[in-house]
C-alpha cells in the first residue's frame, strides 16, 4: 500500500513537473481610469477587446487601490500601504527629490528571483532623483517610458524637459509621436524577441487616459454622438488604450504565448472629474476616500484562473497585487519559495488561491489611506472593516455623484467640500450602500469608536510623508542634459 502510495505520489511529482511552466505575466494599469469609463459597466464607452478579456476571466468589484497615482503604485510594485513607505501623500512632483525608499524589495525584484524576464513600458512616476531609483535599476531589464506624471503625450514634456526614456538614455526620437502608438510597438517587440522558455514578466502602466486629453482625432470620431469635447476625447484615450491591448494579445496570441498568460488589469485610481473622466454611480473621485477615488476598475484573465465569466466580490487592495502575482507565479513549481500566504513584513495578502478557485477574500480589513497633511484635495483617513468604511476627517476634492459629461459646456465641478468644521467621522455600510448616501455614523456610535481605534492602531506604524520642497537642483541637472529630465540631484 505505501509502496502505491508512493508510485501515485511520484507520478504525481512528475504530472506536476512537467506542467510547471511559469505563465507569463502582464500587469496592466489604466491611469485614471473611472469605475464608469469601460465598456463592460457602460455600454457608451467602446472597449471591444477589454469586454472580452474581461468577461472570458474574473472581474473585481471590490478592488481597492490609493486615490492618486504615486501611492498606488508604490503599493502595486511594493506591497505595503504608502503611509508605511512615506508615499501617502498626493503624488510625486518632478522636483522633489525623493523616490520610493531603496531598502524595498519590488516585483519586478520579485521576478527576477523567480527566474523572469522583466520589462517595463510606460509612466514610472516613483522619483528619479537618483540613477537607482529608476526602474532599469529595480528590477527591469528594460524601460521605456515617463519618470513622470501628466507629460505631454506627443511632446513628451513636463514643464521645460522632455522625459521620455529608453533604458537610462533620453529617447528624442520619439519627440511629436503619440506614446500610446510606441508603447504598443515597444510592448509587441519584447513579446516578438522572448525566449518563450523563459516566462515573462511585462508591466504596462499606459499614460493613457491621464491629462493631457490627447488622442489621434480618428479614436475621438468614435464617438460621434458625444456632445461634450472633452469626454469625446478622453472616450477616444480609452478605445486606444482597448486598442493598444488587442495588438499586445494578439502578438502574444502570435507567438503562442497567449494561453500561457496571466493577465490582471487595473486602474491606478479614481477617475479624475475635471478631465472627464466618470465614477457613476460611485460617490467622488480621484484625490477622494470615496469609492469614487478608490474602487478601481480592473479583471484578471488568463492562464490559471478555475472559474471565469464571473464578478469577483472579495476585498482585495492595491497592495495584495505584488504577493499575488509572485503567487500565480510560483503556483506550480516555486512552492517552496513562494506558496506562502504573504511575504513577511509586507501588507499585502497573496489573494490568488482566492481568485483564481473563486473563494473568499483573504482579507477582511484595509486602509484606504493615511496621511496627516491637509491640502484641500485629498482624503485624510479611511477604514474598511467588512462591510463597514469610517472616514475621519476631510474625505476629499468631489462630494457629489456625477455622470459622464454630455453637455457642450463642461459641467463646473468645483465645489470644494472642506470647511473648517467638516465633520470629524463619516459612517458607511458599503454593501447596502455601495454609493455612500447614508453616513450612519450617528446611529452606530459603537463601530465609529472600534474603527476609529483600528486606525489609531495602524497610525502607530506611520512613517512622516516623503514630500519635501522643490529642489532647484533638478533644473541645473536637465539642463546639463540638454534639457532632458534625468536623475544626478540627490
Ligand atoms: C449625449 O446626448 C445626446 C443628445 O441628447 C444623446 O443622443 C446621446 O446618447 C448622449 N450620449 C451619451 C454618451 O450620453
Ligand atoms: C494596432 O495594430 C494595427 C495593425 O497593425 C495598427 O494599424 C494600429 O495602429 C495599432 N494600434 C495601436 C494602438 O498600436
Ligand atoms: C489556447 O486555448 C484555446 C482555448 O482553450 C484553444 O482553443 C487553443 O487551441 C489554444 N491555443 C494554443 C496555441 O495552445
Ligand atoms: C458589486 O458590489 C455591489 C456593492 O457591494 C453590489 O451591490 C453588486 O451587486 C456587486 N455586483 C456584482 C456584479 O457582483
Amino acid at each position: 500500500m505505501a509502496k502505491l502510495l508512493s508510485i501515485v505520489l511520484i507520478i504525481f511529482i512528475q504530472n506536476q513537473a512537467t506542467t510547471s511552466k511559469k505563465p507569463h505575466i502582464l500587469f496592466i494599469v489604466a491611469d485614471d481610469l473611472g469605475w464608469n469609463d469601460i465598456g463592460f459597466r457602460n455600454l457608451d464607452i467602446l472597449t471591444p477587446t477589454i469586454d472580452k478579456l474581461a468577461s472570458q476571466g474574473v472581474i473585481f468589484n471590490s478592488s481597492y487601490v490609493l486615490p492618486v497615482c504615486s501611492p498606488s503604485r508604490s503599493a502595486f510594485l511594493s506591497g505595503y500601504y504608502p503611509f508605511k513607505t512615506g508615499f501617502q501623500h498626493f503624488v510625486l512632483g518632478a522636483y522633489q527629490n525623493v523616490c520610493l525608499p531603496l531598502d524595498l524589495t519590488l516585483l519586478p525584484q520579485q521576478m527576477k528571483k523567480a527566474g523572469y524576464a522583466t520589462h517595463a513600458v510606460g509612466k514610472w512616476h516613483l522619483g528619479f532623483c537618483n540613477w537607482n531609483c529608476t526602474p532599469t535599476y529595480r528590477g527591469f531589464d528594460s524601460y521605456l517610458g515617463y519618470y513622470n506624471a501628466a507629460t505631454d503625450h506627443y511632446t513628451h514634456k513636463l514643464v521645460n524637459y522632455y522625459d521620455m526614456h529608453d533604458n537610462e538614455k533620453p529617447a528624442w526620437k520619439y519627440y511629436g509621436q503619440y506614446a500610446g502608438y510606441f508603447f504598443t510597438d515597444r510592448s509587441l517587440e519584447i513579446i516578438r524577441s522572448h525566449d518563450t522558455d523563459i516566462p515573462l514578466f511585462l508591466y504596462l502602466p499606459f499614460q493613457n487616459v491621464h491629462e493631457p486629453i490627447q488622442v489621434p482625432e480618428e479614436y475621438a470620431d468614435l464617438y460621434p454622438h458625444v456632445g461634450n469635447y472633452g469626454r469625446k476625447h478622453f472616450s477616444g484615450m480609452v478605445s486606444f488604450l482597448d486598442e493598444s491591448i488587442k495588438n499586445i494579445t494578439y502578438a502574444l496570441r502570435d507567438k503562442n504565448m497567449l494561453n500561457d498568460t496571466l493577465i490582471l488589469f487595473t486602474a491606478d485610481n479614481g477617475a479624475e472629474l475635471l478631465y472627464y473622466g466618470n465614477n457613476y454611480p460611485l460617490r467622488g473621485g480621484k484625490h477622494t476616500l470615496w469609492e469614487g477615488g478608490t474602487r478601481a476598475t480592473a479583471f484578471m484573465t488568463g492562464y490559471g484562473l478555475q472559474h471565469t465569466g464571473i464578478h469577483y466580490d472579495g476585498l482585495i487592495h492595491a497592495v495584495d497585487w505584488m504577493p499575488t502575482l509572485i503567487g500565480a507565479a510560483g503556483a506550480e513549481q516555486g512552492r517552496l519559495i513562494f506558496h506562502v500566504q504573504s511575504i513577511p513584513g509586507i501588507d499585502g495578502i497573496n489573494q490568488w488561491d482566492s481568485i483564481r478557485m473563486n473563494q473568499p477574500s483573504k482579507r477582511t480589513e484595509f486602509i484606504y489611506n493615511l496621511d496627516d497633511f491637509f491640502i484641500p484635495s485629498q482624503g485624510q483617513a479611511a477604514i474598511r472593516d467588512g462591510d463597514w468604511k469610517l472616514i475621519l476627517g476631510y474625505p476629499g476634492l468631489y462630494d457629489g455623484w456625477y455622470k459622464p459629461m454630455n453637455d457642450t459646456k463642461d459641467t463646473p465641478l468645483y465645489d470644494f467640500i472642506y470647511t473648517p468644521g467638516d465633520k470629524p467621522a463619516r459612517l458607511f455600510n458599503i454593501k447596502d450602500d455601495p454609493n455612500e448616501y447614508n453616513d450612519v455614523s450617528k446611529e452606530q456610535p459603537e463601530i465609529v469608536q472600534k474603527l476609529t481605534a483600528k486606525i489609531s492602531e495602524y497610525r502607530k506604524s506611520m512613517v512622516p510623508a516623503l514630500y519635501p520642497k522643490s529642489d532647484p537642483e533638478a533644473n541645473t541637472v536637465a539642463r546639463r542634459n540638454g534639457g532632458v529630465w534625468t536623475p544626478g540631484w540627490c
